[in-house]
């Protein structure tokens, strides 16, 4: 095996490490320095291929290409999941095939009854540009092994099953109507391939297996033109080697040059997936939080633990914040129609992005964060002060340690008194009542870029008089 060969194909297991750091997300402030600084992952791949003219080079081209096909990710901010099969028929949740033990007959049934009205993914796909969302995800196939998409691989597709038709050729036409980027989530574990859960312990049961895995990927990649995103999900019971999942994304990469890949078919892709959970990965490294609107993915009639627009919108800005993406899913009713709540809170969302949009689309790192009512984001020397709990009167910044030069409400450009000393910035004279709902966005803009320090206050404000 050639240098080049072998470079390559570390540079694709490591697919996503920190290479596309300062490419892919604008890192100005010495807080987030350490981000220049080769990661132990980097100095995997620089080990691997030799340093040398060679390596450098293909690692500065494998970031290049990173950062090109990141690039409208990193605008787009904000995604709609899709959680949508046979299970949403069973109106328990997409896990209900595991979680009550329901034999495997019994559960084939329910894909007869699966049988959606036409074109339904138009209305989630309106509802998605409505609610600010720039791209779509949506389950190809889930843990519970139906494909939503025709395959010569398995009967057990919407287009031969109750569906009659090819349901992921229905969403990828609504989304690109809607200018929306297109995704196709893949659960790699599956309860329903005879191969699926033996494939663990049976040598010639995995390359079945991942023949049959392989051909599905490929099917999916090459039957619905240019795809932007492919999201796998659970690598259960195989490893990465046993699923050549190396082989897996080069021939991804082959069909669709331009496509980004996360991180959970065991290598690390493109992105990294925090679930249910606002995190950021290390610095420089591209991550997107996925969240359910109440506690299920699939449908779930009796789930009505819903998040509000205010939770929804808070998660978004933190997630921006910290240079990531939020993911929000919804679970379709078997007949396609997204539940009511689902509507209600993205179209409530929607309605605060029309207003207030810009400060999530064209947010850099924000180091800004301590407050007990507020979130913020950042656009160069901008900050905006999201406050979500309204105390009216006045709202206070600790330990800026930059200076304010002026500070209007967001909605109506109204400008905003305020004092500032070294620990505290006031802003004064606001309204009793919230500006704005559910979340009231306040723009400061300051000397340079805004940075807080609230240590700072904790050791040095005077305690005189004390
Ligand atoms: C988990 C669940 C799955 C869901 C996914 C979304 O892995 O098993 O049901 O699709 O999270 O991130």
């Amino acid at each position: 095996m050639d240098k080049k060969k072998i470079s390559r194909r570390t540079l694709l297991r490591q697919s996503g490490a920190t290479l596309a750091a300062a490419a892919a997300i604008p890192l100005s402030s010495a807080i987030f320095a350490d981000a220049q600084q080769p990661s132990s992952t980097l100095a995997g791949v620089q080990s691997a291929a030799p340093p040398g003219q060679n390596g450098q080079e293909e690692q500065a081209a494998e970031a290049a290409s990173r950062a090109r096909r990141m690039q409208w990710w990193h605008a787009a901010k904000f995604g709609m999941f899709i959680h949508w099969g046979v299970y949403s028929t069973i109106e328990r949740h997409e896990w209900v095939m595991e979680n009550e033990a329901i034999p495997i007959e019994e559960y084939m049934a329910h894909a007869k009854l699966f049988k959606p009205k036409p074109n339904a993914p138009r209305a989630w796909a309106r509802l998605a540009r409505e609610a600010g969302q720039r791209y779509m995800v949506m389950t190809t196939k889930h843990h519970e092994g139906f494909c939503n998409f025709n395959t010569q691989h398995t009967t057990y597709c919407a287009p031969k099953q109750g569906p009659g038709r090819d349901l992921v050729h229905e969403y990828v036409e609504a989304a690109r109507a809607e200018g929306l980027r297109v995704g196709f989530y893949y659960s790699l574990m599956d309860w329903h391939h005879p191969d699926g859960a033996r494939c663990e312990t049976d040598e010639d049961a995995r390359k079945r297996f991942v023949e049959y895995t392989h051909g599905l990927i490929h099917d999916i990649m090459s039957n619905y033109g240019k795809i932007d995103v492919l999201w796998y999900d659970v690598a259960w019971p195989l490893n990465a080697d046993q699923w050549e999942s190396e082989r897996m994304n080069q021939m991804v990469f082959q069909l669709q040059p331009d496509i980004i890949v996360n991180n959970r078919n065991k290598l690390l892709g493109d992105f990294s997936t925090p679930e249910q959970h606002v995190q950021a990965a290390e610095a420089g490294r591209a991550w997107e939080t996925c969240m359910t609107l109440n506690d299920s993915w699939g449908y779930q009639a009796a789930d009505d633990n819903w998040k509000s627009a205010k939770t929804v919108i808070r998660n978004l800005v933190s997630c921006v914040r910290d240079g990531g993406n939020y993911l929000l899913n919804i679970g379709p009713k078997p007949d396609g129609s997204v539940p009511e709540p689902e509507v209600n809170v993205l179209r409530e969302v929607g309605q605060w992005m029309k207003r207030n949009g810009q400060t999530i689309y064209e947010s850099d790192l924000c180091q800004v964060r301590r407050s007990s009512y507020a979130t913020f984001t950042r656009t160069g020397n901008t900050l905006y002060m999201h406050v979500y709990f309204w105390p009216g009167d006045y709202v206070a910044i600790s330990g800026l340690m930059t200076g304010v030069k002026s500070a209007r409400l967001l909605g109506d450009g109204r400008k905003v008194n305020f004092t500032q000393n070294r620990f505290q910035v006031k802003l004064v004279g606001l309204p009793r009542e919230a500006p704005d709902h559910p979340v009231t966005t306040i723009a400061l803009e300051c000397e340079s870029e805004p940075i807080q320090d609230t240590l700072f206050v904790r050791r040095n404000k005077p305690r005189d008089g004390v």
